[in-house]
């Protein structure tokens, strides 16, 4: 076993056990804090064998996270209140996102840790001004989740500055693959589309399905992670995505065809918060050397074969 201590925030759900699980693979000692708000813990197999130390607590306590940071050098912050669930309760968003942030980088501070790694997201852009988007494009979010993300952000510099606190964020694009809870971001609506087809039910789709997503799998997000932890790269800000535009009119079509099934999609009349989405991840692949290599096609058949094996999980 390595002798590094990792702590990951938000290990149990559904970017952080795929994580945890690569973490463990790979030697380290790994502690995960989770407050369990999902009511899921996909790390628990983990935990009972004595393969990593599970916390059950919450970001928000400044208390719980001075003890899971004991000792640790190096995190990986996940934790976060999900874009839905900022859209429902802004205030949440506030707490969870920003001022749980600030105790875990404020933690790190204090216990000296080597780097801190952790999530943003493509929402702190908002409506694209262009596409392919890369790090510079202007910060447009208009809702919660994406406003609290990107002050995350600004806090991390500040912080950094201030107290030599290194760092690497990363913005997700559309993160999509196996144990991804139904109700979350955006990229529900694959697991919600495979469900129904499955039910025999049309996939129900808002607006008239040519608003698109840069689909991004898990296994490539996992890859960008471990990368920023090997790395001597420090104080920066990756946007990690696949970097190929997909409209949901095609992916539920995809869905519908490797199913077999005849059902045509359902277009709700609905309005569309972010229209356009595909990522510039050139300063990933030159920086980090990270190259995205699951293609959708390729995801969309794993997924849909666990759903079909493990309904339960969806
Ligand atoms: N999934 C995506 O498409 C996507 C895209 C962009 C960014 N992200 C970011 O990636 C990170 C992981 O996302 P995910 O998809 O795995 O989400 P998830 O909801 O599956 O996992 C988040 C985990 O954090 C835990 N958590 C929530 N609030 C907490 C709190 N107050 N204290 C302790 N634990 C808490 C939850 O119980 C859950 O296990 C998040 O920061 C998210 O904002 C995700």
């Amino acid at each position: 076993m390595n002798d590094t201590k990792i702590l990951v925030t938000g290990g149990a759900g559904f970017i952080g056990s795929h994580l945890t699980k690569e973490l463990v693979k790979r030697g380290y000692q790994v502690v995960v804090l989770d407050n369990l708000s999902r009511n899921v813990n996909h790390v628990e197999d983990l935990w009972k064998e004595g393969e990593i130390k599970f916390l059950k607590g919450d970001i928000r306590e400044k208390a719980h996270v001075l003890t899971a940071m004991k000792g640790v050098d190096y995190v990986f912050h996940q934790a976060a209140a999900c874009l839905n669930r900022c859209k429902a309760f802004p205030k949440e968003a506030i707490e969870v996102n920003l001022e749980g942030s600030y105790n875990v980088f404020g933690a790190a501070i204090h216990e000296n840790v080597k780097k801190v790694i952790y999530a943003s997201t493509s929402s702190v852009y908002g409506q694209p001004n262009y596409l392919p988007m890369d790090e510079k494009h202007p910060t447009n979010a208009r809702e919660p989740y994406g406003a609290t993300k990107l002050c995350v952000d600004k806090f991390m510099e500040f912080l950094s500055a201030k107290h030599g606190l290194k760092y690497i964020g990363f913005r997700y694009f559309n993160v999509y693959g196996t144990y991804q809870s139904v109700d979350a971001y955006y990229t529900s609506v694959i697991n919600i589309f495979i469900k129904r087809i499955l039910n025999g039910q049309s996939p129900r789709i808002n607006g008239d399905g040519e608003q698109s997503m840069d689909f991004t799998h898990v296994s490539d997000v996992v890859a960008a992670n471990i990368a920023a932890l090997n790395s001597d790269v420090e104080n920066e800000m990756f946007n990690v995505g696949y970097g190929q535009e997909n409209s949901l009119k095609m992916l539920a079509n995809f869905i519908l065809t490797y199913l077999g099934s005849d059902l045509k999609p359902e277009f709700i009349p609905r309005e569309i918060l972010v229209s356009r989405r595909r990522c510039d991840n050139s300063k990933l692949k030159k920086l980090l050397r990270v190259e995205c290599k699951i293609d959708l096609e390729t995801g969309l058949k794993e997924l849909v074969e666990h759903v079909k094996k493990y309904p339960e999980i969806y």
